[in-house]
């Protein structure tokens, strides 16, 4: 295992073919931008040195690399004037910073994300074993096109990078090609890069023509056709981005499908590069996993669900739901058509049910909100009903505010909790409540108001409809009332009776 490993990444090219105003290795791919993937496979080479070049929109790329890679040495290449100009200054920057470069150096690049720490390992070791000057991870492509190519003699050995520009008739039939990542000799790429030249069909400082220089000055020259080819293809516009995301995302299926996870449907299924899948997870049709999710066993996703940053427990379900930063208890029950907003912690065997809306709610173990109700800035007991059709008044117009309701309550359908408010263990609401007052342990807390009836409305108020015909047919009553006009002359209803009590004259006109 190479111990004394030097990597630069080279990031400082504009990308244009992107046509975006995000500098092209920030695109990002299963929720990591492509130089977070390079850096992160840099990372699991154990390397002594990383070295970033950065250029164009650096101010873009230059925190990128800091998170990815705090110890790295940024090396700013203020003008592109290819490959071996971009080395040529990272390795200026790594001698200002940290002294002379000895070891190996590697160079890779920061478009690359589906490369692996494993390949990068081994193809410096196998450089090492060999003694080489250069080595080159090289591949065997169907379609060379657009890539370096690899020279070799009647015997096989390496004797030049030649650039698609430069290559004869005959190299262009080459198809063993330059990945682009080298590995050389510290001294000797020391001593290398000052003497490349620009004389070149490109007009660049090519980085490749060190291949050339080695050979000339008697040194060994190694190339390692690397089977993943895959591992090494930069992505260039929004086309070739859809497929590196695409490609990443099987790769990462499947090594979640190995580790006993399944997965129903992975043409539909997606999960980004940091999400945790425990075995016997059950990913059903229409699946994204985002960011930092993780998904504990036995625990069955889908089909269509969004979660982003969330945790969900052994054994939930969670159906047709969108939720970021949310926590789902063991054995909950979460959808279908819910929304968990962050700060939402669902406790074990609890249920948000259809059209249910949920931010900033601690809902307790075995507690309920099973329909049709928004619930935010609250405290759920546990062993809770909150009846259908409730709505957690948290917002005043100016400030937010917190309800509570303790354990085992059971709250009626159609209430609205104005906060802040608190509800006690074991109360109960009538249908229909609006709860502005703290309701104590126990109690039933009821604030609709009673119902008015007033006999015969319909036919009088609504001659002609539909309605009245129903209502007339419903009571017998004689079908000439019931088709005839509406008189339009406000008189008071016949009778009005108001459900519990006999009043019957302080009601509005009910037209
Ligand atoms: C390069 C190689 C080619 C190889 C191909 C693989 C050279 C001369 N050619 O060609 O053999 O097959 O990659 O993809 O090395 N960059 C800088 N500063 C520069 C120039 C480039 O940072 O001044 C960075 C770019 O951002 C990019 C990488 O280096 O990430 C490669 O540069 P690019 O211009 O794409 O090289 P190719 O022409 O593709
Ligand atoms: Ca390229």
């Amino acid at each position: 295992m190479p111990d004394n490993l030097t990597v630069i990444v080279l990031a400082a090219g504009g990308g244009t073919r992107m046509r975006s105003k995000t500098m092209k290795v920030l695109h990002p791919v299963a929720g990591r931008s492509m130089i977070g993937h390079v850096l992160h496979a840099v990372a699991a080479t154990r390397p002594r040195r990383v070295v970033a070049v950065v250029g164009h929109q650096r101010e873009q790329v230059t925190p990128h690399v800091q998170q990815w890679a705090p110890d790295a040495v940024l090396a700013v290449q203020e003008e592109q004037h290819g490959t071996g100009h971009a080395v040529r200054v990272a390795v200026e920057a790594a001698v200002a910073a940290e002294g002379p470069l000895d070891g190996t150096v590697l160079v890779a690049y920061g478009d690359t994300p589906l490369l692996e720490g494993e390949s990068l390992r081994a193809f410096a070791a196998e450089h090492e074993a060999a003694q080489c000057a250069v080595s080159i991870l090289s591949g065997v492509v169907a379609e060379p096109h657009g890539y370096g190519r690899v020279v070799r003699d009647e015997v096989g050995d390496v004797l030049a990078i030649v650039e698609e520009k430069d290559a004869t008739h005959d190299q262009r039939d080459i198809h063993e090609i330059n990945s682009g990542i080298l590995a050389f000799d510290a001294e000797f790429l020391a001593d290398a890069l000052p003497r490349l030249t620009n004389d070149n069909a490109g007009g660049e400082y090519y980085l490749t023509d060190t291949v050339h220089l080695a050979r000339e000055a008697g040194l060994a020259v190694g190339a390692y056709p690397i089977d993943d080819v895959k591992q090494t293809e930069g992505a260039n516009d929004r086309v070739q981005l859809a497929e590196m995301g695409r490609e990443m995302n099987a790769r990462i299926l499947t090594r979640w499908m190995k580790a006993g996870v399944t997965v129903m449907d992975p043409a539909t299924t997606w999960v980004e590069a940091d999400v945790v899948l425990e075995p016997d997870v059950t990913l059903l049709p229409g699946v994204q996993l985002l960011g930092a999710t993780l998904v504990r066993e036995d625990a069955v996703v889908g089909p269509d669900c969004t979660l982003k940053d969330c945790e969900v427990g052994s054994g939930a379900r969670v159906v047709r739901t969108h939720a970021e930063l949310a926590v789902v208890g063991d054995g909950a029950s979460v959808g279908p058509f819910s929304y968990l907003r962050p700060g939402t912690r669902l406790g074990a065997a609890g249920k948000v049910g259809a059209f249910v809306e949920t931010k900033n709610a601690e809902i307790g173990d075995g507690a309920k909100v099973p329909h049709l109700s928004y619930v935010g800035d609250a405290e759920i007991g546990e062993g809770t009903n909150i009846g259908a059709g409730t709505i957690v008044a948290n917002y005043d117009g100016v400030a937010k505010h917190r309800t509570r309701v303790g354990r085992h309550a059971r709250t009626g359908s159609n209430n609205t909790f104005v906060a802040p408010v608190s509800i006690g263990d074991g109360a109960s609401t009538g249908g229909g409540t609006v709860v502005r007052d703290d309701v104590p342990p126990g109690a039933l807390a009821v604030s609709a108001g009673p119902q008015r009836t007033i006999e015969g409305w319909a036919v009088r108020r609504r001659a002609g409809t539909p309605q009245a015909l129903a209502a007339a047919e419903a009571d017998g009553a004689d079908q000439d009332s019931a088709t005839g006009s509406h008189d339009g002359t406000g008189e008071q209803p016949a009778a009005v009776r108001v459900a519990g009590s006999t009043a019957a004259d302080d009601g509005p006109h009910y037209d």
